[in-house]
């Protein structure tokens, strides 16, 4: 992949218009978790080291095109400026007077943001007049923001044609890890893929089975897989209309010498609840009245063998119910056995999408992984093996 870095451009002086992803969990107008913000900060402070005008772009919620007060990114300007130790101005408009008498006003190094790219509705659209309004107000463009990169919109992929741009730290921290964990991986490669549908994940099974080496299904997708291969799983999370999809993707794999590996045995309850009454059953011995919400000690223990034999894991999903304990268990076990290879430099541990960042931090795993990615949707798409625009864009601009 080639694509530009901060270090190759002139940023001294220069308006450097940031896309950032602040798309942060917000709850009464407080930002409640801060990962995001976090991962950009060495973006920030780089372009303000080197005395470039830092004015970062971002999108809240989806307003579609209307001012929708309570996606105002204007809370976010606080825990921003707390974390850098900066100050952050913040101006009331993307484009148009208001932000260009923002940008006017500051000085090298300075930082600001401007509001809600999606108050306009062609951001979404990537309507090129928008993309040149945005652009008006910069020198420079840097894309810090791969969670956003699955979306061709207007600040995400439009002004990669019309600045000079490049990647921001994050972005290039993500594409590296990303890139040594599917393009070019120390072998064998596992992928654990979890999570409650196969419907949402068609593609990226699919996509996976041809690149990685061992692929180990959870979750309530799992009992689609065991269902396709007649186990009866009773009362559990099951797509059967999706039988001849799971058998599909069986014989691809078959096909492409990917070892698919389904639970061997399971925790099943009658009711989905935290603490509900459980046991471990064979898959032959699973009660016609109760249903799977984790995935037994059996299948923990191979889980953890394969993990062993890894030399790469891609992780997506949990593996269990983790969000009511004990049905978190499976989950926990096999993300500490991955962080502590990870620690002992045997493993190459990269994580993300959906819920897979609170099941490693629920697991106290995350720290430990060599890289767990805030992206959500981006992250699947690049593990359905598509091409993101916004990665596309630095690319053809480089
Ligand atoms: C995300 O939160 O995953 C990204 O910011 C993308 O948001 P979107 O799904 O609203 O485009």
């Amino acid at each position: 992949m080639a694509y530009r870095s901060l270090d190759d451009m002139d940023l001294a002086g220069k308006r450097v218009l940031v896309r950032v992803d602040l798309n942060v969990p917000m709850e009464d107008g407080r930002v409640t978790d801060t990962t995001r913000i976090e991962r950009i900060l060495p973006t920030i402070r780089d372009i303000a080291a080197a005395n470039g005008k830092v004015i970062l772009l971002a999108h809240f919620g989806r307003p579609k095109g209307e001012r929708v007060a309570s996606m105002s990114l204007k809370p976010v300007v606080r825990p921003l400026s707390e974390l850098l130790g900066l100050a952050v101005d913040f101006a009331e408009d993307c484009i148009g007077a208001e932000a260009a008498a923002a940008v006017d006003k500051m000085v090298p190094g300075g930082i600001l943001l401007l509001e809600n790219t999606r108050y306009h509705k062609g951001e979404e659209k990537n309507d090129p007049d928008f993309a040149k309004a945005l652009a008006a107000n910069g020198d420079i463009y840097v894309n810090d923001a791969f969670s956003a990169a699955h979306r061709a919109h207007a600040s995400t992929e439009g002004l990669a044609h019309l600045l000079p741009s490049c990647a921001g730290r994050t972005m290039q921290a993500e594409l590296d890890a990303l890139g040594a964990a599917l393009a070019a991986p120390k072998r064998p490669v596992l992928a654990v893929v979890g999570g409650a549908k196969v419907s949402s994940k068609i593609d990226l099974l699919e996509n996976l089975v041809a690149k990685v080496d061992m692929l180990v299904i959870g979750g309530g997708m799992a009992n689609t897989f065991l269902a396709a291969k007649g186990t009866d799983v009773g009362k559990s999370l099951c797509e059967h209309d999706l039988a001849d999809t799971a058998r599909r993707i069986m014989e691809k794999a078959a096909r492409e010498g990917c070892e698919i590996v389904l639970p061997a045995d399971a925790v099943v309850a009658r009711e989905f609840k935290a603490g509900a009454e459980n046991e471990t059953v064979a898959l032959d011995a699973i009660p016609a009245d109760a249903m799977i919400l984790d995935v037994g000690a059996k299948s923990i223990e191979t889980v953890k063998a394969k993990i062993d034999i890894a030399a790469t894991l891609v992780w997506n999903g949990p593996l269990g119910a983790f969000e009511i304990a004990p049905f978190d268990a499976a989950t926990v076990a096999a993300a500490a056995h991955a962080a502590a290879r990870t620690r002992e430099g045997k493993l190459l541990s990269v994580a993300g999408g959906g819920d897979t960042v609170a099941a490693l931090n629920h697991a106290r795993a995350a720290q430990d992984f060599s890289y767990v990615s805030t992206a959500g949707g981006a992250f699947l798409e690049w593990l359905e093996g598509k091409t993101l625009p916004g990665v596309a864009a630095l690319e053809a601009e480089a």
